[in-house]
């Protein structure tokens, strides 16, 4: 293949308008074979623009498994070579990456800048809690702690204690190791929670996975879990592959089971279905939105009802619906009030028996003063017959004499 310099010479060439002169370096490089050459001389001839010829280039280089770095330099000189750059110009950290040339080394790949402005500007200059797995020479924190701003709370975590010099005023460096799943507890229980969580550490299948495992309970409601460099999951170099059991992007694929889990039989995870709201898949980059979720259920509008239906319906509907609680509630106070009527009855029953038992008592009573007025008469009847007797008129003038003194 090129060495560097002559892939270099051959870029420029085709970029500043000079194709010929990239076609004489392919056909004289020592350093190309029969095959190699024949690849990159096909990939010139049928392409449409000069920028056609470089992304031809890098897929002809990715196809025949070259070096990922020639790759990368071919679709880099394409996409700056065509009208493409032009749709980062507003963006906020694409601006920040092209013009901060002089600060910690940042190294990322283009397409997640407008990513980031998609997903993170909801939390931009607001309080907010970050958290980044993966600092190293800290220039990611920088561009986090501009972005989100002077109220927002940053923590990185790296396993190489190199990280912990970039650490400053604006965010704190935590060493830890992310494939263990203690250690990200414990981040979360000193650290936690947060809005946001940015994986960019070692991008190993483990390390992805435990961290995303034990930290995604970590995230307040309305946060999101954002995972870089997503492509380690299809090299071999990281035990990738398509499909490949394992993997991170296996794992994802199995939460895009679990979000549609309430479609499907005994398939609702508390986590994966009840807590993630959607999953956004973009090439290398994947981000999960955590939101507590209400069952789903459908309904129906817009049916020919809306303009057919009776109106003395509706609102009769409408009324029981209304009424409903009313009537609830006079049932209610008809219960109560059977429970007073109850109290009343068992009064009534009590008075009754006191009753019974003095309405003999009062005939006793009765008879005794039918008694007593029989021999009331009888005393009035004998005084009676002793006024008659000659002896009380005799002494009569006597029993005057004495009430007069
Ligand atoms: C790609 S660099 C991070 C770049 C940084 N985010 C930036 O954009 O400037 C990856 C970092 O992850 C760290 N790392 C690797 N394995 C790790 C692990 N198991 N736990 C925590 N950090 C790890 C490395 O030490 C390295 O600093």
């Amino acid at each position: 293949m090129l060495d560097s310099e002559e892939f270099s010479k051959t870029l420029h060439a085709i970029m500043t308008g000079f194709p010929d002169r990239a076609k004489n370096l392919i056909a004289t490089s020592a350093n190309l074979d029969d095959d190699e050459r024949a690849i990159l001389q096909k990939a010139m001839a049928d392409a449409p623009s000069d920028a056609g010829v470089l992304e031809a280039i890098g897929d002809a280089l990715r196809v025949s498994n070259s070096d990922k770095t020639l790759v990368n330099e071919a679709y880099r000189a394409a996409f700056y070579n065509s009208e493409q750059w032009q749709s980062l110009v507003d963006d906020p950290f694409f601006a920040f990456f092209s013009a901060n040339k002089a600060g910690h080394v940042l190294d990322k790949w283009i397409h997640y800048f407008p990513i980031y402005t998609r997903h993170l500007t909801p939390y931009a200059q607001r309080p907010v809690s970050v958290l980044e797995i993966g600092v190293y020479r800290g220039g990611s924190m920088r561009m986090w702690s501009r972005f989100f701003g002077p109220d927002a709370r940053l923590v990185g975590v790296d396993i190489d204690p190199v990280a912990l010099i970039s650490a400053g005023e604006r965010y704190s460096v935590v060493l830890a190791d992310q494939s263990d799943p203690d250690a990200m507890a414990k981040v979360a229980q000193e650290h936690g929670p947060f809005d946001v969580i940015i994986d960019d550490g070692g991008h190993s299948m483990d390390q992805q996975i435990t961290s995303i495992e034990t930290l995604f309970p970590a995230l307040n409601e309305g946060g999101i879990y954002l995972v870089e460099d997503c492509h380690t999951s299809y090299w071999d170099s990281y035990d990738g592959g398509r499909g490949r059991e394992g993997t991170f992007m296996e794992w994802v694929k199995t939460r895009l089971d679990d979000l549609n889990g309430y479609h499907q039989e005994d398939a609702v995870e508390p986590v994966w279905t009840k807590q993630v709201d959607g999953i956004h898949v973009y090439d290398s980059v994947v981000v999960l939105d955590k939101k507590m979720r209400f069952a789903p259920f459908a309904e129906q509008n817009g049916g020919a009802d809306f303009v057919f239906n009776s109106r003395l319906h509706s609102s009769i509907a409408s009324e029981l619906v209304a009424t409903r609680q009313a009537a609830l509630d006079e049932r209610d106070q008809a219960v109560n009030g059977y429970g007073e009527l109850d109290a009343l009855r068992d009064e009534l029953r009590v008075t009754r028996g006191e009753l019974r038992t003095a309405i003999p008592r009062l005939a006793a009573v009765e008879a005794e003063l039918d008694d007593t007025r029989g021999q009331l008469i009888d005393s009035w009847d004998h005084v009676r017959e002793m006024r008659k007797t000659l002896s009380w008129r005799v002494t009569a003038p006597l029993r005057r004499v004495r009430r007069a003194r």
